[in-house]
């Protein structure tokens, strides 16, 4: 089995830390993975961040995590926060930004990250730049996957999700080696609630209405790296790495 990085200080939040700390890197790398529900960020953060050793933090995941506590242990902004992610819309503003604050640790972290699914609103953008002055560091790109909407409606209907370590696989695409077992923690895999076609079509709505405007957001910014996302993750991971490659190690134009 392929060892994975916990992420617990990510996941958990408080005082939770990881069991396994990441190396500390001379060169961390610090980017923001944009792009429409299931184009394959989670897919790219997982094989970014064993190339790069970036923690992968991933929003959906905090949610997704705290779902499978006993309610008693939710929060009430929690437990309202799975209902609008059940139904495929937005979790207010107010809500994922006290989440990430509450973990602001992590983007500071020696390992560096890619953010997936924070930030996607504009407000979320501009507290994003506060957290990361906080932190003393910058973000040193933001790669935007493209893809045409109905290879998107395709991968995530063929989407499983592990249960435990919260990997993505493809019944597919990138089928697991066991069916229905998870190849870094032996987990079982589900297919996730969001993933019915009334949600879909709800999170799509939103991404267009919240999200893409983030593209121009980060052009301005001199931040932006598109990457076309047809093909093989494998593929994508190479274009991803060659799009950095050529980018260099420049600094933001603006400060993060
Ligand atoms: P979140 O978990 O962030 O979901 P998402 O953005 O909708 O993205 P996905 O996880 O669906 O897709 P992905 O792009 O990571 O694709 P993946 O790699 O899995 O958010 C869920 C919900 O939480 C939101 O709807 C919202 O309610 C809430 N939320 C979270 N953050 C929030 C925030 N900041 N503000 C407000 N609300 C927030 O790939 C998809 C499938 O395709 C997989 O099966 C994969 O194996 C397969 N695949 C990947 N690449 C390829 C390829 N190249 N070819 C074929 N198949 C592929």
């Amino acid at each position: 089995m392929e060892t994975k990085r916990d992420r617990k200080a990510w996941l958990k939040g408080g005082a939770a830390q990881c069991d396994t700390p990441p190396l500390d890197s001379k060169t961390p790398r610090r980017l923001v993975l944009l792009g429409a529900p299931g184009v394959g960020k989670g897919t790219q953060a997982e094989l970014l961040g064993a190339r790069l050793g970036a923690c992968h933090l991933s929003t959906g995941d905090i949610f997704r995590t705290a779902k499978g506590l006993d309610a008693c242990e939710r929060t009430p902004a929690m437990t309202a926060a799975l209902e609008y992610m059940r139904r495929g819309e937005l979790v207010p503003d107010e809500t994922v930004l006290a989440l990430v604050a509450e973990r602001g640790g992590c983007l500071g972290c020696c390992g560096g990250f890619l953010l997936d699914g924070f930030p996607r609103t504009v407000a979320q953008a501009d507290a994003l730049d506060k957290l990361l002055k906080e932190q003393r560091v910058k973000l040193d790109a933001v790669l935007s996957y493209e893809l045409p909407l109905e290879q998107i409606v395709a991968r995530l209907s063929g989407r499983r999700t592990c249960a435990g370590c919260k990997a993505v696989f493809h019944l597919e695409a990138r089928p697991p080696k066991v069916k229905g077992v998870c190849d870094h923690c032996g987990g079982s895999l589900y297919q996730r609630e969001d993933d019915r076609p009334e949600s879909i079509r709800v999170r799509m709505a939103a991404y267009e209405k919240s999200t893409a405007p983030l593209a121009s957001f980060y052009r301005r910014r001199g931040l932006l790296v598109p990457i076309l996302a047809d093909g093989s993750p494998e593929e994508i991971f190479q274009r991803s790495l060659e799009a950095l490659t050529a980018r260099g190690r420049k600094p933001a134009t603006v400060a993060g």
